[in-house]
């Protein structure tokens, strides 16, 4: 049985790693070829451990097993021109370009908004806003060229959805996803493209299962353990999860960029254990 998405060519950022390696594999198994990128090193004001080199070349091994064929880079999404040519290239050796998954993103520490430097800001909205735009920009070109249509999924959050406390960079750049997804819905709606934005909740990827994330949901101790961020966190669900899984929002991405979401456009999906009616 062919698979949901056999034959399309899907762009993954943030790839290396947590939900883009998910999403990379997912899209694999159902039948479709891998442009991936990562920019595969630490980042400044990023506290916990970025994706590495090995990292990406274990999603490359992970789709290769699957039988796909993947062209992988390590590239940083505020880097139009390195964008560009990882796209450029990958389009050039599989043919066409149909799904963006614009994944890529950081978390930093955060302060209130009165107290937080210009750099930690410009840094988050350089990386998680202007990032997933250079993105969409550079691949819109060539699912235009295919006129097959395409799906751009963008992800933003449930901190795209609601304000939080602490974490304004964050909050400020997922709600402007929502708004390039809007924007762009409207632009490309006539060649057949649809855009959406999906939003999780807290995913069991390495961006948040670390000890300052416990200390953040967790300001009460002194040395919290993911036990007791564990707490916190299903208290902000309806369903009987702390968390989610990086691929029941891969889940979501397939739905989106199939034929299934066929006539899905400008939506905001969220994965989020019911955290948006709390
Ligand atoms: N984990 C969560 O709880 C959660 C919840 C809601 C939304 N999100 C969003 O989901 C997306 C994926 O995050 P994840 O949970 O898989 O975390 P992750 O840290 O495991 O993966 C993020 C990947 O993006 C890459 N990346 C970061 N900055 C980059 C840059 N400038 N250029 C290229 N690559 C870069 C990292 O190297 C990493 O491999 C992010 O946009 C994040 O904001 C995460």
């Amino acid at each position: 049985m062919p698979g949901r998405v056999e034959g399309k060519v899907a762009f993954i950022t943030g790839a290396a790693r947590g939900q883009g390696r998910s999403h990379a594999i997912r899209l694999a198994e159902e039948g479709a070829d891998i442009i991936a990128i990562d920019v595969c090193k630490q980042l400044d004001g990023v506290k916990f451990p970025m994706s590495t080199p090995e990292d990406l070349d274990e999603t490359v091994n992970q789709v290769q097993k699957l039988g796909r064929r993947i062209h992988a880079v390590q590239a940083d999404v505020r880097d139009h021109d390195a964008l560009k040519a990882a796209v450029d290239e990958g389009v050039a050796q599989f043919g066409r370009l149909d799904i963006v998954c614009a994944n890529a993103g950081l978390g930093s520490d955060g302060a209130r908004l009165d107290a937080m430097d210009e750099k930690t800001w410009r840094d988050m909205i350089d990386v998680n806003l202007t990032g997933v735009w250079l993105t969409a920009k550079v691949a819109i070109p060539h699912i235009i060229a295919g006129g097959r249509g395409g799906s751009i999924i963008l992800t933003s959050s449930v901190g795209g959805l609601r304000g939080h406390a602490n974490i304004g960079h964050y909050i400020a750049a997922k709600h402007g996803v929502v708004g390039l997804m809007r924007t762009l819905a409207w632009e490309l709606g006539e060649h057949g493209i649809r855009v959406n934005s999906i939003h999780p909740s807290q995913v069991n990827t390495p961006m948040v299962m670390h000890e300052d994330t416990y200390r953040m949901f967790r300001p009460d101790l002194e040395n919290p353990t993911v036990d007791d961020f564990a707490a916190v966190s299903q208290s902000m669900h309806l369903l009987p999860t702390p968390w989610v899984e990086p691929r029941d929002i891969s889940g979501a991405v397939l739905y989106l960029a199939s034929d299934d979401g066929r006539f899905v456009t400008g939506t905001t999906t969220v994965i989020d254990a019911g955290a948006m009616l709390k």
